[in-house]
């Protein structure tokens, strides 16, 4: 049976394509769900990818995770440099957490460089791009077989 990993992403995402190009490229959020798919089906991995710009969806599925899946992809977003209430709510997952920003968060203004994610992170990748998801869900396998 295949195992299920969440990509969850956060605010402003669905504009991915649209939204500042010049910092996070011409992919859709479509694009990137694709490529998860594809990538999902190379490692046995069943995805469920959501994006919410309401911060209790965003809550709610990473209690879903809890119960169904074996990882969670996040990008939290600018929920990232702010949301107390994620980082309880993935505090409680004992798997894999890979944290992905698609831009590098660490060149851009200050507010950015914090994350209240990142201390309960496998693993962050931030500045590759949405090639970073892809990434992030082949490291995800690796773990999840280790
Ligand atoms: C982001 C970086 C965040 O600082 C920003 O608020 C985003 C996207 C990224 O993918 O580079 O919305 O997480």
């Amino acid at each position: 049976m295949a195992r299920t990993a969440f990509v969850l992403n956060g605010p402003n995402l669905n504009l991915l394509g649209k939204r500042e190009p010049t910092i996070y490229g011409h992919e859709t959020l479509a694009d990137v769900e694709a490529s998860c798919r594809a990538t999902g089906a190379t490692l046995g991995l069943e995805i469920r990818f959501h994006q919410s710009n309401r911060e209790y969806e965003l809550i709610d599925w990473i209690h879903e995770a809890r119960e169904a899946a074996c990882g969670i992809v996040i990008n939290p977003a600018a929920f990232t440099h702010t949301s107390v209430a994620i980082h309880d709510a993935l505090a409680m997952c004992d798997f894999p957490i890979l944290e992905v920003h698609i831009s590098n968060i660490h060149k851009r203004e200050a507010f950015r460089h914090h994350s209240y994610v990142s201390s309960l992170a496998s693993g962050v990748i931030a500045g590759f791009g949405t090639q970073g998801y892809v990434l992030a869900l082949h490291r995800l396998a690796t773990l999840v077989v280790a």
